[in-house]
Parts: C-alpha cells; structure tokens; sequence
C-alpha cells in the first residue's frame, strides 16, 4: 500500500460517508466510513489518529442501527535492510541479542554481533554481570559510545546451544513491545551470527510484526504506538536478503490480518461482515472469491453447516476463495477448510455465562484460512489452493435444532445431534465434503473445536490429528520452520465406538473422556480417503495473558505452519 499523505481532520470530516441498505430480513445496514483517496478511513475520526490507514468497509447485524464502522489497520511498519557495519546506523534504537554461553547455573553473556564497536558499547554493562542473556532480558544503553544509534537495547535470548530462528522470532517481537511503550518509532536489529542470515532476516522481520500488533482497539484513550520502521542490519547476498524480508512481511502481515479479524466481537464480525472483509482481502490481493448464502448451503444439501445455522438471524456465508495460479499443475489441490463460528453460544445446549463472551473467537479457524490465503496469494507458489470458511452464529431460538434431532450431511452421512454445543465439526463436515467435492487432494482444517484439547495439551500447543503419515511429516517440518507448536495425538479406530449412534450413522458427541480426539474422529468420517490434517487451536488461538513478545488476544496460531506448508507442496 502506498502511504497516504497527512489530511487534516477537517478534509476528513467533509469525506464522511453515511449509506444505509436494507437487509433481505427486512432489517438496515448502516455503514459510516469515511473515504481516503481511496481507502477506507477508520471512523468515529475523533478517536483515530488522522491518516491511519485501514482497509474495509463493513456493514452490521440487521438488528443494530446507526453502529459506526471502525476499521483497524494493518501494521504498516515499513521494513528495510542495512548492510552498514551495525555501529553505523543511525536510528533512535539498536538492539541486538545476547547470548549466555556457559552450562546449567552458570551465566556467561556475550553480545552475538559480528561488529566490535556494538560488542565494545556493552562491554562495561556485560561485564559488570548485570545482563545476563536471560530470554527477554532487556536493557537499555543510552547515548552508547562508539555507535551511531541514540539507544542500544539488549535482547536476552537464553543459552546460546538453545538458541534458533524461533528464538530470535521471539526476541524480534519483545525487542518491538520494548520500543512501543515509551513511544519509540523507529528500530534497528542486527541479525546475529548464531542463525544464517536469510532465516534470522525473516525471524526477525515476522516477530517484529507479531510484536507490533495490539488488540485494545476500541479503548478511546488507544494510542497509536506503532513501530513505523524496523530496518534488519545483516550482511550476505542482497537479492536473497531482500527476498527474505519481503516474504516475511507478507507471512506477518498476514499473521496480523488474521489477529484483526479474530480479535473484533460478535456484533461487528457476523459471518456476512467476516465474508466481505473475505472478499475485500481477495480483491486486493487477486484471489477469486465466492460468498454463498443460506439457499447455496441448502441447495448443497450440507444438513449439518445448515442445522447449525438454522437456529439463528444472522445469516450464514459459505466463503470460497481460490488461487489458481496458471503454471501450477492440475493436482495437488490443497483444500484449507475453517470453521467460522461468529459466536457460539453452544444453542439450545447452552453454554455457562460465565467466559461466554469468549466465544467471539470461535471463527478463529476461518480468520485462519483467510489470512492464509491472503499470504499465498502475494507469495505466489506454484500449487493450487482453495480455501472455505464456513461461517455461521450458533443460537438458540425457536427455529434451532434441538438435542435428539438428526441431520443428513452433504456427504449423505446421518447425524444425531446430541449435543448442540458440537456445531464446529458439523460445520466442518460439509466444509470437509464440498472440498472434496470441489477436487481438492488434500485437506487441511483448522478450528478452535474442542474444550478438550485445553485439557490434554493447555496452551501451549496446537493438537494435530491426521488420517495420512506422510502429509502429517510434511506438515511437521513447516510447523518447525515455522516456530509455532504443535503436538500429534491420536485417531485409533478403537475411539470410533463412542461415536456410534443407535438411531442413525454417527453421534454429534463422544462423551467424557479423549473429547479431542472423538471430535477429530468425527471429522474424519468426513475427511473420507482424502489425505488430510486437523488443527484444534482451541487452547491457542486466544493468548490469555500477555507475553514479552506478543500482546494478549488472538495470536494468529498456524497462519504460518500453514502458509509454509502451501510453499513446501509447491516445491516438491
Ligand atoms: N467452540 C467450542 C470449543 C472451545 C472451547 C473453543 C473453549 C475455545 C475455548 C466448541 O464449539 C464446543 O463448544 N465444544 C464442546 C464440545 C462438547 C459439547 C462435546 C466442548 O469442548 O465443550
Ligand atoms: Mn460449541
Ligand atoms: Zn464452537
């Protein structure tokens, strides 16, 4: 995106647009936005930073009036490389990693730059033991002799044998969200020596991001305190440099658009707003996208994403966006497949209020896919892509299925729904089967699916399931070069006997114990024969607190695994 010239507020308040559309429902659309040579500008203006830019224009629940449209942008840090010897950049703030390099107990810290000066400018403060390399350890050194930088902040990054790119990932990120709060602007990070230079480039240039992004959005008092310039000091090949950080800006930013889309509430992300920010992504990035509606998703006869959906007024969206790229072959064609729950109140089998409103990121799977796509589609590998959100709220009312009742899914199997709070992996199903259906290969699906996965692996890994162990190996090396966590667990034909129904083929539910692994294994019935890999990011979507490296809210969990792994089945 270009960057927009500074307006003044009051050119801005003479841009201010009001349209109104009536709903099929019967119900209004209001959207108030306020136009920008071009792009949207985030409203009400009072509370945004003039000339902020955004990218959406979206509408709101039939049942709400005169709501304003705030649109929240994208990072726009601008990212840059320097092949000046660290010592010589000139920037408010250097940081640079240190490293402990002594066993166990001991600490014996050691600054990993290749440039003398930087080592020699924290020489005294290294010495003195007072830093230690401790991970995410950081202090300040101001006005550092010999350097051109006004700061240098030192980045601990543990024991040096420990240490790799999802490391530095890490410290990139805490580097950034040590800037933020003393409203530092601009960075500079020196690549260090321990990790190749082209891996470092783009750890360090997808942490930043992730570290810049915060979720307090619709706080008034919201300070923009973005860092606006990260320029990576490294030394190497120019081109191949270049190419890192250029990617890794793609695969951040779009780790970030994915956070965006999770983080806003229920009210203003309905499976219709969630379809057009779809829809807007892919036309700037130039994917195909189709929107479908309630009679498409019935007209396919997907009886499970329909019962779900039947229960509430907001309508459903079945999103379809492709990359189709012309020199890829016929096949494979990867199916990314999410579940796009808006809210998920659990229905008739209603879920405790207490953390209820939690449950806005239940799309979180969907916002997976769409962030995902958006990263193909800029990074252009050499493989086939299709990638369905299926989105819907989960209600009760009075026309919401109900415990007991049964569904036909698109694929012809018969559900027993027994327990309404199950909605993820019947949305799925149909999602799994119209992939199919569509002539995907291969099928990936994420979705924030169980409570159970919280218990068996807590927060700090995705649970993996896969019915094929050469896709699952694939997989795992873009989950490693990618730095994110995750953790296989098991589909044995001995958990199927808890999903079998006596009234039809297969139960909603699997009872107490391995809730997990019985949701994944109902997918699987639907995965069929099709090679294909199941991410339940119910305990990792949401961060719960915050962490010196990301801020607290949606963490974008997988976008990475996944877009790594879309380049992988391009390449071989
Ligand atoms: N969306 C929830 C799962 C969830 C729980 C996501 C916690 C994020 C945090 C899902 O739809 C659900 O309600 N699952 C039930 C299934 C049960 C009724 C078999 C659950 O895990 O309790
Ligand atoms: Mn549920
Ligand atoms: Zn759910």
């Amino acid at each position: 995106m270009p960057d927009q010239p500074p307006r003044s507020p009051a050119i801005e308040c003479l841009l201010s647009i009001h349209s109104r559309e009536i709903t099929p429902q019967g119900g209004e659309n209001v959207y108030r936005f306020l136009e920008l040579a071009g792009r949207i500008q985030s409203a009400p203006a009072g509370k945004r930073e003039p000339g902020q830019p955004a990218s959406c224009a979206i509408g709101f629940a039939p049942s709400i009036l005169c709501l304003e449209c705030v649109c929240h942008p994208i990072a726009a840090m601008k990212t840059t490389l320097s092949f000046s010897p660290a010592s010589q950049v000139e920037t408010e703030c250097l940081a640079v990693v240190v490293l402990d390099r002594a066993e166990k107990d001991k600490t014996e810290a050691f600054v990993s730059a290749s440039d003398q000066d930087v080592r020699q400018a924290a020489a005294e403060l290294i010495s003195s033991g007072d830093v230690g390399g401790k991970i995410f350890e950081v202090s300040w050194l101001h006005k550092p002799a010999g350097l051109k930088a006004k700061r240098l902040l030192l980045v601990g990054g543990g024991k040096a044998k420990d240490f790799s790119a999802a490391e530095l990932r890490k410290i990139a990120g805490a580097a950034v969200r040590a800037l933020k709060p003393r409203n530092l602007r601009s960075l500079a990070f020196a690549v260090p020596l321990e990790i190749a230079a082209e891996a470092a480039v783009r750890a360090i240039v997808e942490g930043a991001l992730v570290g810049d992004f915060d979720s307090d959005t619709y706080r008034s008092d919201r300070k923009n305190q973005s860092v606006d310039s990260l320029s990576v000091v490294a030394s190497g090949d120019r081109e191949k440099l270049q190419r890192a950080l250029d990617e890794a800006r793609v695969v951040g930013e779009s780790q970030n658009f994915t956070r965006e889309l999770v983080n806003e509430p229920s009210n203003r992300m309905t499976p219709t707003i969630l379809a057009k920010r779809a829809r807007e992504m892919s036309k700037e990035v130039g994917l195909k996208c189709e929107v479908y509606g309630a009679d498409k998703i019935q007209e396919l006869k997907m009886g499970a994403f329909w019962g779900v959906a039947q229960g509430s007024d907001e309508p459903p969206a079945l999103i379809v966006m492709r990359y189709e790229p012309k020199d890829a072959p016929e096949k494979p064609v990867l199916g990314l497949v999410g579940k796009g729950v808006t809210f998920d109140t659990g229905g008739i089998s209603i879920k405790p209020a207490d953390g209820m409103e939690k449950m806005k990121y239940d799309m979180a799977g969907g916002a997976t896919m769409i962030g995902v796509m958006r990263a193909i589609a800029q990074l252009q590998p050499k493989v086939r892509v299709v990638g369905i959100v299926c989105a819907t709220e989960n209600m009760p009312s009075g026309k919401a299925q109900k415990p007991g009742d049964i569904q036909t899914a698109m694929s012809g199997k018969t559900i027993e729904i027994i327990n309404t709070d199950a909605e993820g992996r019947l949305v799925l199903a149909d999602g799994l089967c119209y992939a199919r259906q569509l002539g995907c290969t291969h099928l990936v699906d994420a979705a924030t699916l169980t409570g159970a996965v919280v218990v068996a692996l807590g927060y700090a890994n995705v649970g993996v399931f896969s019915n094929d162990d050469n896709m699952y190996e694939a997989f795992a090396r873009a989950i490693r070069e990618a730095g994110e966590k995750m953790w296989r667990l098991p589909l044995d034909d001995e958990y199927k006997e808890q999903i079998k129904s006596q009234i039809a083929d297969i139960m909603n539910t699997g009872g107490r114990w391995g809730g997990a692994v019985t949701a994944a294994m109902f997918l699987k019935e639907f995965a069929e024969d099709t090679p294909w890999i199941h991410l339940d990011i119910a305990g990792t979507a949401w961060m719960e607190d915050n962490k010196p490296w990301i801020a607290k809210g949606p963490s974008g969990i997988a976008v990475r695994s996944l877009v790594e792994f879309a380049r992988e089945m391009a390449s071989t």
